[in-house]
């Protein structure tokens, strides 16, 4: 990856969590659904071995909380050393590292990447995939979210990369997914096992926003 470029958004997700902007403490209800419906039943491994889960881009740790320590070890990743700082104070169970070699270095059985990897330039994206394909043991599974076009606001001209412009997350880039998008960015490495959309509409019926999650199987 870009090595300036890199930087520009560590700094940016870094002033975002100094902001308070995603201290988020509860853990993502549609992860717990994608885990319990779609995976764990299906997740091969020796009795009395503890599983072991890549939180990718996990911010304040938050989907840490799903997994006990006693039956997993959870390790979080995330370019932000803010939110790596709050993710260990709030989850000492749990290990937190903002060293990408140090998350590349070990082997998954199941990895996470919830509202993180449309949270990056498209390449990098990409290439982050491509990472957590080859830190999953053979077969392992891979539970994501990925916010739909459909989502796009106005005031960005239907683009499907921005950079944000709001105080909330300010100056990093979001990405949105149409289905097509989504397969570029999956296959052939992964197995789609489960795939829905939820969409948030206020009280008007206009859409907020919707948001892709998806359970995968490595290939
Ligand atoms: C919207 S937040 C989601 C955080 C967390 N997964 C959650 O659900 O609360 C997006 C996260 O992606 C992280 N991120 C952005 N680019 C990244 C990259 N290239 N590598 C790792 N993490 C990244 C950000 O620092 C941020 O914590």
């Amino acid at each position: 990856m870009d090595k300036q470029k890199n930087e520009n958004f560590k700094q940016a997700w870094d002033s975002s969590y100094d902001n308070g902007d995603n201290n988020l403490r509860y853990p993502s209800e549609e992860v717990v659904r994608c885990f319990y419906k779609s995976v764990k039943s299906r997740m091969n491994h020796e009795s009395g071995e503890k599983l072991s889960v890549l939180d990718f881009g996990c911010g304040a740790g938050r989907n840490s909380l799903i997994f006990d320590s006693n039956d997993y070890d959870v390790i979080g990743y995330d370019i932000s050393t803010s939110a790596i700082n709050m993710a260990s104070k709030n989850y000492p169970d749990h290990f937190f590292t903002a060293n990408e070699k140090e998350f590349m270095s070990r082997k998954y059985h199941l990895a996470i990447a919830d509202s993180s990897l449309d949270s990056m330039p498209w390449l990098d994206a990409v290439t982050s995939v491509t990472n957590i394909y080859s830190t999953l043991h053979k077969n392992g599974f891979f539970i994501l979210s990925l916010i739909e076009s459909d989502s796009k606001q106005k005031e960005y001209n239907g683009m499907n990369d921005i950079l944000i412009k709001d105080d909330f997350e300010k100056n990093t880039m979001q990405i949105y997914f149409d289905w097509v998008r989504i397969e570029r960015l999956l296959l052939p490495m992964f197995e789609i096992v489960s795939a829905y959309k939820v969409v948030h509409k206020d009280s008007n019926e206009d859409l907020l926003f919707s948001r892709w999650y998806l359970s995968c199987r490595a290939n």
